[in-house]
């Protein structure tokens, strides 16, 4: 019998003050018989005792428009779908609670509880906030609407008011706030109840940036915004004033930054200061300021919170001669050690963390001036402590100072990033191939700590937008990337300039590097919306995005010079090409200028298709016409003679994946040239991040499929495999960060966790498992595996919008049998590689053929 499963209001799994007041509505079917589709849905909300059921026809099941009336702030309501699959109706869903935000500025009464003055630039310590309240009577319920300027940690009567970490995350604080809805009924009691928090400066006012970075970015004093309601028997909501009620001392972390660390002394914690009957006399009452100005920016999270996803035991434990204790965790993560730790009072235990090992020590120029230390002074109790207000990256970690033993469980990794769902899976019979996924999946975990940034552990992790531009289709086939992607996208269009530009990392930071915006970086205001919508479906992204997309195309008609090609702007380009020297990554092969002129004609052609989508005709007409006159200027100016650039794969990589040949004898041109340039090369890397995520593609849809293979499973440097090969956990920056005789590269930018180079694992799932999607969302997809490089089999499996899609081959003989699995709503054409091609509908599916493909590959 088909079901309804998976009723979604929005992107949060949790519909408990729900985003947008419209949240969109998606769903799955299971169960249904194979071929089956939705014909019909009905959607039913209870709000305020009435029942409004709206009917849809159709197959739609993914982010359908809310359908009623605007949720108002705090509304509660319930909401259930059913669907009609082959003329029969499934049961209703399990219902799924949907409350309202705040959505009106005036809904926040609450002040903004501030309890430091200004610092000088230095670390700075956390402060502890309190403030008592009597109850009449349990709330039948109760929420706390809760944000921090700094990062903070909440709780009620001593318990902890969510799992949450480093909250509220970072955002363009100028522009945007978020703040999360907590059901703290349970937590609250008649009698005294005590409200506290712990805050840090984090982002807000902490040290953040390269070169020196930049302190108070965003004020000189940190704020707490907590807003207590409850309702009572009566049904009617109140907000706990509380302005007389806060107390403040300075807090148990003498110091605390992200890139620093913090220094914890359990001796500064008062026992019981956030519970009832606790003395706070001596503490001193906060300055309290009306967030009346604050609340235009304040807007409920859209994305899932940052967790401890899990935790990691050591691999191995070793005492080094210096009576240091070495702890391996066999992985790269972002996270922070949790430590049980029985000492006498006024012992102190510190934390060193680094990602790899030079020389037999820790490896730690790499962090350059992110410090990464924290320590624990005991108050002399025994106690389970992990920092607070801090993140690291790292594998490796060391204790200097532990009491006695160290027993099993003393220590372990807690890895932190948002808490985001696992959407995709590959295999393959290449377990080097394997490791390889695995370690762009833990890259892009540990680079998704609340936004998308460049690295985890040095003075940087910020929101480099070329990075996420180009490891946007991996990052939305691996993981519910949505909503870090589309919290990300707001702060990208407020920070856009007038003139359109775009920022080369946002939030964006004065810390001095060149403000000019770069191509392959900017575009990302324009490819991330373009990918959420061809990946998940997300048409209102698109919507929302489309006055910063377009503003990103215009911004690049100021930067196209009379030949109609981009100059004179501040370039990357083919960053990171291999034959770049360490100390200049920006000098690629492949002209800069080239590049910035082919991400034009992309991104103009994609603005084009997204106002088709939206049904903005002239708009289409004006960015198409963007494309071709920019698609002209470089065919004179490059393009009219590739042999020119038969010595720069990237720029051929660009001219078969961006589809800028004139036709298809141009583009078989560019194929064999750019065949011949990487057998040239030895099947070795040649490109930096432009070429690199196109490479094997431009390859396989040329004829050049073995070339593609060879490339991919190289494992001499610079190729992917060479650092697994060196025991990598996750993605470097450079090819080489671990030279070969095990040094770290001498270049100052030497990360050993940036997802960028690992954009390739979207060709692993297209092309070698062969599962491609073919229409947004999914809702319909190209199966075509190409076995090659000695690969006997291959799978990969993606959560869709609608459900599993499932796709496994294996090589037996000569031949490939290949399984299909699709869910409801889906539709498929297969391809084999003889060339045999069947349309295929929801279902599991077997298929068999030759092997291989007949000898003359077809073009595309
Ligand atoms: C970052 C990169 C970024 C690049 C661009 C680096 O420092 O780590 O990933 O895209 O700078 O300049």
């Amino acid at each position: 019998m088909s079901a309804v499963t998976g009723v979604r209001a929005g992107l949060r799994s949790d519909c408990l003050g729900a985003a947008l007041p419209a949240p969109r509505v998606s769903w799955r079917i299971v169960d249904a018989p194979a071929g089956a589709v939705q014909d019909a849905a009905e959607l039913r909300l209870v709000r305020d005792g009435e029942v409004d059921s709206v009917a849809l026809d159709g197959a739609d099941q993914n982010l359908v428009d809310w359908p009623f009336a605007p949720l108002r702030s705090r509304e509660r309501t319930v909401l259930t779908v059913r669907s009609r699959v082959a003329g029969e109706w499934t049961a209703w869903s399990a219902p799924l609670e949907v409350e309202g935000a705040l959505y009106e500025p005036h809904d926040w009464q609450a002040p903004l509880v501030m309890p430091s003055a200004s610092f000088p630039h230095r670390t700075r310590p956390s402060w502890l906030l309190r403030a008592s309240f009597t109850l009449d009577e349990a709330p039948v319920r109760a929420r706390l609407y809760a944000t921090a300027q700094g990062v903070f940690v909440p709780s009620l009567n001593g318990a902890a008011v969510s799992d949450e970490v480093l909250a509220p995350g970072w955002t363009s604080y100028d522009h945007r706030l978020r703040y999360r809805v907590h059901d703290v009924t349970a937590l609250l009691r008649a009698g005294e109840n005590v409200l506290g928090a712990e805050l840090a400066d984090g982002w807000f006012r902490g040290n953040i940036g390269f070169d020196g970075g930049v302190w108070d970015e965003y004020g000189k004093h940190v704020g707490l915004l907590l807003q207590l309601e409850v309702t009572g028997a009566d049904g009617v909501a109140r907000i706990v004033a509380l302005d007389d009620a806060w107390r403040t001392a300075p807090g148990p972390a003498t110091s605390a930054g992200l890139y620093e660390g913090e220094v914890h002394d359990a001796r500064l914690l008062p026992p019981g200061w956030d519970a009832p009957g606790f003395d706070d006399a001596a503490w001193t009452r906060p300055e309290l300021r009306q967030a009346d100005e604050l609340a235009a920016r304040l807007e409920p999270a859209i994305n899932e919170p940052v967790r401890v996803i899990e935790t990691l035991a050591p691999v191995s434990v070793e005492t080094r001669p210096n009576g240091r204790i070495r702890l391996d965790f066999g992985q790269n993560i972002s996270g922070v050690l949790r430590v049980r730790i029985d000492a006498p009072a006024g012992r102190t235990v510190t934390l060193h963390h680094a990602e790899v090992l030079e020389d037999g020590e820790l490896g730690t120029r790499p962090l350059r001036r992110a410090v990464s230390i924290d320590s624990f002074t005991s108050a002399g109790e025994p106690e389970t402590w992990q920092p607070r207000h801090t993140v690291h990256g790292f594998r490796y970690a060391e204790l200097e100072g532990w009491p006695g033993e160290l027993g099993d469980g003393d220590v372990v990794a807690a890895v932190i990033h948002t808490a985001m769902e696992r959407r995709g899976w590959f295999a393959c019979s290449d377990p080097l191939l394997e490791r390889l996924h695995e370690n762009v999946v833990w890259s892009m975990r540990d680079n998704f700590v609340d936004l998308p940034t460049d690295c985890p552990q040095r003075d940087e992790r910020l929101g480099w937008t070329g990075d996420i531009q180009v490891f946007a289709p991996a990052a939305e086939f691996l993981y519910g990337a949505d909503g870090v992607l589309a919290s990300w996208l707001r702060d990208v269009a407020a920070q856009q300039g007038p003139d359109g530009w775009v920022p080369n990392f946002v939030p964006w930071l004065e810390c001095g590097f060149p403000s000019g915006a770069s191509a392959a970086w900017g575009d990302a205001a324009v490819v991330v919306p373009w990918v959420m919508w061809q990946r998940r479906g997300n048409r209102g992204v698109l919507e929302r995005q489309w006055p910063s997309m377009t503003a990103w195309v215009e911004h690049l008609l100021l930067r196209i010079g009379a030949d109609d090609v981009v100059e004179d702007s501040m370039e990357l380009g083919d960053w990171l090409d291999p034959a770049a020297p360490p100390e200049d990554p920006g000098a690629a092969r492949t002209d800069k200028y080239l590049v910035a002129s082919a991400y034009a004609v992309r991104s103009a052609r994609l603005v084009a298709q997204a106002a088709e989508v939206l049904g903005r005709a002239p708009e289409r007409e004006r960015y198409a016409a963007v494309a071709d006159r920019v698609l002209a200027g470089m065919r004179r100016r490059w393009l009219d003679d590739l042999d020119g650039l038969a010595h720069a794969p990237t720029a051929l990589a660009l001219v078969i994946g961006f589809d800028l040949a004139r036709d298809d004898d141009e583009q078989r041109r560019a194929g064999a040239l750019l065949s011949a340039a990487v057998r040239e090369g030895g099947h070795r890397v040649q490109t930096g991040f432009v070429g690199t995520p196109i490479i094997c593609d431009a390859l396989a849809s040329t004829g050049h499929l073995d070339d593609a293979y060879a490339l991919l499973l190289q494992t001499e440097c610079p190729s992917w495999l060479y650092p697994v090969t060196m025991g990598a956990t996750t993605i470097w920056e450079r090819w080489d960060s671990m030279l070969p005789d095990g040094r770290i590269n001498p270049g100052d930018m030497t990360s050993f966790n940036h997802y960028a180079l690992g954009a390739v694992v979207d060709f692993l799932h297209r092309v070698v498992a062969g599962l491609a999607p073919a229409a947004p969302g999914y809702r319909e997809v190209e199966i075509r595996p190409r076995p090659g490089g000695g690969l006997t089999s291959a799978s990969a499996r993606h959560l869709s919008p609608y459900g599993e899609i499932h796709v496994s081959w294996r090589i037996v003989g000569d031949e490939l049998a290949l399984d299909v699995e699709l869910p409801v709503g889906v539709t498929g054409v297969v391809t084999l590689p003889d060339g045999t091609t069947e349309a295929v509908a929801s279902g599991s599916h077997t298929f068999r053929g030759a092997a291989r493909a007949p000898r003359k590959e077809t073009l595309r």
